[in-house]
């Protein structure tokens, strides 16, 4: 590739060193993506959609075949946003990499998605530790064309422009889990059973497989503060995932003011990535085997 993303630095943070991009929106440099790029693009997406009949949910899958994303090449986000813009007013903008927190709200706000231009090397098919194009656009675009998700993205937006005026950085906290715990890695339930929705998951071969197949995680039902006081993993799958009943549940749970529930949760005891409270509505109580010491995030 002719072009390379315009890295501004690596910070330390206490999650490790991380990089901090150019927070400007490019065009994508699609004529400059080369033979190898298109070919990793095309691996990736063939062996996620022989993978994902089955484990991801419907929403997902239609709604991937409604934006002709395929194989053949890299899709071009002008194209994407065609769809998108009809379907729900969403567009996509193009970015160097991770943003702070407070572009990437102000994006989702405003019902812009960021999408990562560059696409991982063939060594990285498996694992990269931070978002590129194949997780940004075949994992999280596709629900974008859901109305209810839609919306639940945009307040999820707005919720953390107004959590960093007004409530600060332990709010902010609980809010990262919350995207985390349902955007990135969350589980639905559909009449045939548990489904994938989570675009961390959709763009992980191994995750795609164990979060459902696996006896070692907990799955439990969705509950907004108990999902806001769990801390979780970021350096191998997840020990607990959370399940909706529908997009709609979703939905109405950021629909209320979070004012008086940013106290409520700062006053509980953050939850483990692991562990099962008395009060939760357990779908399967994992067996824990395999699971990494160490802390979580
Ligand atoms: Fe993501």
């Amino acid at each position: 590739m002719n072009t390379q993303p315009r890295r501004v630095e690596n910070i330390a943070t206490d999650r490790g060193v991380i990089p901090m991009y150019a927070t400007g929106v490019v065009e994508q440099p699609w004529g400059s993506y080369s033979r190898s790029d298109h070919e990793i693009w095309a691996t990736l997406f063939r062996r996620q959609r022989e993978l994902l009949p089955g484990r991801a949910c419907a929403a997902f899958l239609a709604n991937q075949q409604a934006l002709a994303m395929s194989e053949d090449a890299i899709p071009r986000f002008d194209a994407l946003n065609r769809h998108l813009r009809a379907a729900t007013g969403w567009e996509l903008v193009g970015v160097e990499g991770l943003l702070p927190e407070e572009v990437f709200f102000d994006h989702l706000a405003h019902r812009r998605f960021p999408v990562t231009w560059w696409i991982r090397r063939a060594d990285q098919l498996d694992y990269i530790a931070e978002p590129d194009l194949f997780h940004d656009l075949f994992g999280h675009v596709p629900l974008l064309m859901n109305p209810v998700f839609a919306d639940y993205m945009q307040a999820y937006g707005q919720g953390g422009l107004r959590a960093q005026r007004e409530f600060g950085d332990e709010a902010l906290l609980n809010l990262t889990r919350l995207y985390w715990y349902t955007v990135e890695f969350g589980l639905i339930r559909e009449p045939a059973g548990l489904r994938i929705y989570g675009a961390g998951i959709v763009s992980s071969k191994g995750e795609s497989i164990y979060c459902l197949q696996s006896s070692a995680p907990n799955r439990i039902g969705f509950d907004l503060e108990r999902v806001m006081r769990t801390r979780y993993r970021i350096d191998s799958y997840q020990k607990t995932y959370f399940v909706i009943d529908g997009f709609e549940q979703l939905f109405e749970a950021t629909r209320q003011d979070f004012a008086p529930i940013y106290p409520r949760v700062a006053g509980a005891r953050a939850v483990p990535a692991g562990s099962v409270l008395a009060h939760d509505h357990v779908i399967n109580r994992g067996s824990g085997e395999g699971w990494p010491e160490g802390t979580d995030a």
